[in-house]
């Protein structure tokens, strides 16, 4: 599996060693969550900072935006030099279009699920799509407990990307460690997303190098 550390649980004070950390690592993306205050009940960091990470990062960064109206900030993201642009199915009115302006903004776009959210919802956008984030906590927080059903919603949507010919990657956020990315990349997954595991690792270079084992 591809492994995307999450800079939600590194140090700030410290931002650009944990850049450096997972340069030096098997991690094959950077995970940038940006907080809105008001699509969840807490506040992350924004365009300068992830613009920074960028300058020092050699991995693509993949922007997971848990914010309302997150068609307003396309160009700024595209500025930050994300590869992914990542929205919330729950925070777009009219995803076909928002798609669509992140594709010609030339980056990747990618559609996130809440827990609550059901994957057949997406059977009208998933051919458009390069790569789905099924939440596996409800967003906001780090260090949250892995939700069980999610991983019948990974084999959901992988019946869904296949008969519907979509070259969709899925990837998981949340509560993921060694045993839970083991689980979820059984079920399908192509890309997990790794906060507390990684960064309250005693080495967190060998961390992921145990999950992108699994
Ligand atoms: C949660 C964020 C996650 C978070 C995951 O809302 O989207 O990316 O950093 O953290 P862990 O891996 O600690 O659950
Ligand atoms: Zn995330």
């Amino acid at each position: 599996m591809i492994i995307a550390p999450s800079l939600l649980a590194a140090d700030f004070g410290h931002l650009a060693e944990a850049v450096d950390m997972i340069n030096r690592s098997e991690a094959g993306w950077i995970h940038c969550d940006v907080m809105d205050g008001v699509f969840v009940p807490n506040i992350s960091f924004g365009f300068p900072v992830i613009k920074s990470v960028q300058s020092l990062a050699q991995k693509p960064l993949d922007v997971h935006l848990m914010i309302v109206n997150p068609d307003r900030y396309i160009s700024q993201v595209r500025d930050c030099g994300a590869m992914m642009m990542n929205v919330h199915y729950e925070a777009c009115t009219h995803l076909h279009r928002t798609i669509q302006s992140i594709h010609d903004a030339g980056m990747k776009a990618a559609v996130t699920l809440n827990p609550a959210t059901p994957v057949i919802l997406l059977s009208d956008i998933i051919s458009d799509v390069d790569m789905v984030l099924l939440m596996s906590v409800n967003p906001g927080f780090g260090g949250q407990s892995f939700i069980e059903h999610t991983t019948e919603k990974i084999r959901q949507l992988k019946a869904l990307i296949e008969t519907s010919h979509s070259g969709a990657l899925i990837q998981v956020d949340g509560g993921i460690n060694q045993k839970t990315a083991a689980i979820v990349a059984d079920a399908g997954a192509d890309v997990a997303v790794a906060g507390s595991s990684v960064f309250k690792a005693a080495d967190p270079l060998a961390e992921i190098a145990a999950l992108a084992s699994v």
